[in-house]
């Protein structure tokens, strides 16, 4: 399997570092990253020349366990891909959900443009793939079945909550 590191000399940008902010402000350090796109299934469609140009426009971000990714109400501008370890979505009603790699988040506010519905905290150490909001429109030309996918993850996140919602006031009028 090639590298997509290799196929672009490199150019993807890769941030290490042991806090969430200064990678987000776009500081912290940088070098040659060895990710290989083609693993991930959301760019399975994607051909070499998609890999190349997704490759261009991604950070690749670090981040240790208990980081805050993204806080419920706040404003929003980046969407994430989860390479590698777990985050955990706080949600208004129920427990937090898990979200694995290959999951990824961030997209309601890049698509609606409102605030964040959710705060999103790293549990392990984990690597995420970084696309900001002026980017987010070559991701959706780029990755084929992209707008397919986001609309079939949006109906089961909100079909999700409902029921949670559903449940938990069933318990209540059990009450
Ligand atoms: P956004 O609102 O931009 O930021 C918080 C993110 O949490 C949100 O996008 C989704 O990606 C994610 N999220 C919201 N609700 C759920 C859910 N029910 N299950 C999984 N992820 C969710």
């Amino acid at each position: 399997m090639e590298l997509v590191s290799r196929m672009m000399d490199g150019s993807i940008s890769y941030e290490l570092t042991n806090r969430l902010e200064p990678i987000l402000s776009g500081s912290g350090v940088q070098r040659e990253a060895k990710i290989d796109l083609t693993e991930v299934p959301l760019f399975e469609g994607c051909s070499e020349r998609q890999l190349r140009s997704i490759a261009r426009i991604a950070r690749v971000v670090d981040a240790p366990a208990g980081s805050v990714i993204t806080r419920v109400g706040e404003p929003g501008n980046e969407f994430y891909l989860i390479l590698a370890g777990t985050v955990s979505v706080d949600l208004p009603v129920g427990k937090p959900v898990a979200l694995r790699p290959g999951a990824f988040f961030g997209e309601m506010s890049l698509l609606d443009g409102d605030p964040r519905s959710a705060t999103v905290v790293t549990e392990t150490p984990v690597r995420l793939l970084v696309i900001n909001r002026e980017n987010f429109s070559v991701l959706r030309r780029d990755v084929p079945d992209l707008t397919q996918i986001l609309l079939v993850t949006l109906s089961r996140r909100v079909r999700q909550v409902e029921q949670r919602a559903d449940r938990t006031g069933a318990a209540s009028a059990a009450l």
